[in-house]
């Protein structure tokens, strides 16, 4: 009896031990400084000049600039490509994996709407797309807008009509 109440006893203590050890092994301090930078910053989840108000508001369309092509141009790859594809005819990446498909946006529906609708759909999602209003702010929504178009005209150009130096690029 004694044996077995000593061997119940030497048990436990093993038990306990175990957890000492738990609490005691090496872990990582989720806190401590970070060396990233010089200064001993954390680098900042989102650069302050991306990040977008949770107040921002709708902004009128601002002039139709090279610049806000450009802009335009860049945002769409990064965030519209995916499903839109490159030319916008609704075969991107993810949609060739699976997703439901957009339609193109060079069919008559679209060609007619007006440049607002492809910010509003942007702002406010449509059907199975959901909202982009949380990544991409007012001004660059325009700038998405503004390349759509472009988009849609790039592809009913005369060949004949591009200066020698594009046409030469043509496939
Ligand atoms: C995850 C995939 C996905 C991404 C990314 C995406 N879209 Fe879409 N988009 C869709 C789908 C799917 C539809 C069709 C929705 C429907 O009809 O239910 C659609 C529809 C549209 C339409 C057509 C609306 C109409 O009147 O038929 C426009 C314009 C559009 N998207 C613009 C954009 C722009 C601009 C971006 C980038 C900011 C973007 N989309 C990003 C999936 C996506």
């Amino acid at each position: 009896m004694t044996a077995r109440i000593l061997a119940v006893a030497a048990l436990a203590l093993l038990a306990l031990g175990a957890c000492d050890n738990m609490a005691s092994q090496p872990r990582d301090k989720t806190w401590r400084p970070a060396n990233a930078l010089p200064d001993r910053k954390v680098w900042p989840p989102v650069p302050p000049a991306e990040a977008i108000a949770r107040e921002d508001v709708a902004r009128p369309a601002p002039p139709l600039t090279p610049a806000l092509l450009a802009r335009g141009q860049e945002r769409f790859a990064i965030y519209c490509t995916p499903c839109h594809g490159y030319l916008g005819e609704g075969d991107g990446m993810i949609v060739q994996r699976g997703f439901p498909a957009p339609p193109s946006f060079h069919i008559d529906r679209l060609r007619q709407a007006p440049t607002q609708h492809f910010y509003d759909v942007v702002t406010r999602g449509y059907g199975a797309m959901y909202s982009y209003a949380d990544r991409v702010a007012s001004d660059d929504r325009w700038a998405i807008a503004a390349y759509i178009r472009a988009l849609q005209d790039s592809q009913r150009v005369a060949a004949a009509s591009l200066p020698d130096e594009v046409r030469r690029g043509l496939k």
